[in-house]
């Protein structure tokens, strides 16, 4: 069912065109935005409001990075939906890395994820999800790199790639058809409790394998067990059990 929703249409004067995309999903296209998930912030409340913008002035990654944005290079797109407890929200990265998975898996088999929210190919990655639970909404922030060549992405802290950089040929306008598809069958998933992290775990290497973690400026050795049902990373650190809510974790070589 298609939903056509007036105040949006009303409220929103600063878009450029709209959309409607998926069940009760209403959409905004902007030329340039500071931060879609930043927009999402500052907009009435709208369950389903899905905000895509060409170039971002200020994109954001995770723990105060920047996310590269530049014009038409990649898709920067911001999701607002009815908050959800914090519990469950734990669990968000894990379900919405599922989902761009999902969506980029239909252009190539090779795509994996790296605990807890990286979508990677070849050893580098390619997306990046940025959750933001508020009191009133939940905002999940989707980048995914695009068009960037390798030199642009070069000088980023982490190795970094592209789809036409990885010569994977794709349509930007079905990747987020199948996007919004995919983040609202995942968000309807974790508000019911229903998602299962065995679906992160199977399409992540780290597991099963030796590790390196890096935890608050502290490097530590151990064997990736799992991930529990909390979103945490399973690691057996010399015979004890340690889970990790954050941390950056890469296969020991
Ligand atoms: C990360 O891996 O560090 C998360 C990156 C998230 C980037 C996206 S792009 C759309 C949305 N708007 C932002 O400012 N950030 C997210």
């Amino acid at each position: 069912m298609f939903y056509f929703s007036l105040p949006v249409v009303t409220c929103y004067s600063l878009l450029n065109y709209f959309v409607f995309s998926g069940r009760f999903m209403k959409l905004i296209f902007l030329e340039e935005v500071d931060s879609t998930n930043e927009y999402l912030k500052r907009v009435e409340f709208c369950h389903g409001l899905c905000v895509v913008a060409e170039k971002q002035t200020g994109g954001k990654g995770r723990r105060g990075k920047k996310w590269i944005s530049e014009k038409g290079k990649g898709l920067y797109v911001s999701f607002m939906f009815s908050p959800i407890s914090y519990q469950i929200a734990s669990l968000s990265s894990l379900a919405f890395g599922v989902a761009v998975l999902n969506v980029l898996k239909t252009l190539d088999k090779r795509f994996y994820l790296k605990w807890p929210n990286d979508i990677y190919i070849n050893g580098k990655k390619i997306s990046g999800i940025l959750p933001e639970l508020l009191s009133d909404r939940l905002i999940i922030g989707i980048g995914i790199n695009l068009n960037y060549t390798r030199d642009e992405l070069s000088s980023l802290e982490v190795p970094a790639t592209s789809l036409f950089a990885e010569k994977i040929p794709f349509d930007k306008h079905s990747i987020l058809d199948k996007l919004i598809l995919e983040v609202e069958n995942y968000y309807e998933l974790l508000k019911k409790k229903a998602f299962n992290v065995k679906e992160f775990e199977k399409n992540c290497p780290l597991i099963g394998k030796e590790v390196s973690v890096i935890e608050e400026h502290k490097q530590f050795n151990g064997i990736a067990l799992g991930i529990d049902t909390n979103g945490c990373l399973v690691v057996e650190v010399e015979g004890k059990i340690r889970r990790l809510f954050s941390g950056n974790v890469s296969i020991r070589l």
